[in-house]
């Protein structure tokens, strides 16, 4: 029975660690689109074409990877007891301005879909930090477990 539990555990954690890559990619490739996106005319047909694919990498790779990448992660800290630690906790903190920088993007794809562009090239470039950072700051968490 142990080892069916502790199977199942390490099942969890290669599902976790799956959507975690992709949805690491989709953060990564999203506001690269909008800096591509935003160099061509808001009255053009390339732009209908970059509206399309935001909306494609939203809906089959971002959204379905954030609900994974929780649902698992849920999973492993429920199934292995790590609920009263620190290291977890501060690892959840980063998930969560992840998952708002997510929430983020998706609005930034609504509103330039209608033509709206509230940011320059450079200040998206500028935010496409914030996924590095943050996925180090959680992996040194998960892995050194410092604290
Ligand atoms: C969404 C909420 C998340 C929760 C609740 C969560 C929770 C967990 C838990 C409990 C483990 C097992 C730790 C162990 O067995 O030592 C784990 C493993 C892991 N998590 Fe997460 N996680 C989340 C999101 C993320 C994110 C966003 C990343 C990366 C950017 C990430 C990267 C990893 C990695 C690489 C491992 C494997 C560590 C190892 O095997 O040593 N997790 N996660």
């Amino acid at each position: 029975m142990l080892q069916v539990l502790a199977m199942l555990y390490l099942w969890l954690k290669a599902g976790h660690v799956i959507f975690v890559v992709f949805w690491m990619a989709g953060l990564f490739m999203l506001p690269r689109f909008f800096v591509y996106h935003q160099e061509v005319a808001a009255s053009s047909p390339d732009n209908a074409v970059w509206v399309d694919r935001e909306a494609r990498l939203l809906r089959i790779i971002l959204w379905p990877s954030l609900v994974l990448v929780w649902a698992f992660g849920l999973g492993l800290t429920l199934s292995g007891g790590w609920l009263n630690q620190g290291w977890l906790h501060a690892k959840l903190a980063a998930v969560l301005v992840l998952s708002g920088y997510h929430v983020w993007l998706a609005d930034y794809a609504r509103h330039l879909a209608v033509g709206r562009r509230k940011l320059s090239g450079r200040q998206l470039r500028l935010l496409n930090e914030v996924p590095g950072i943050a996925a180090a700051i959680i992996i040194v968490l998960v892995i050194v477990k410092p604290f």
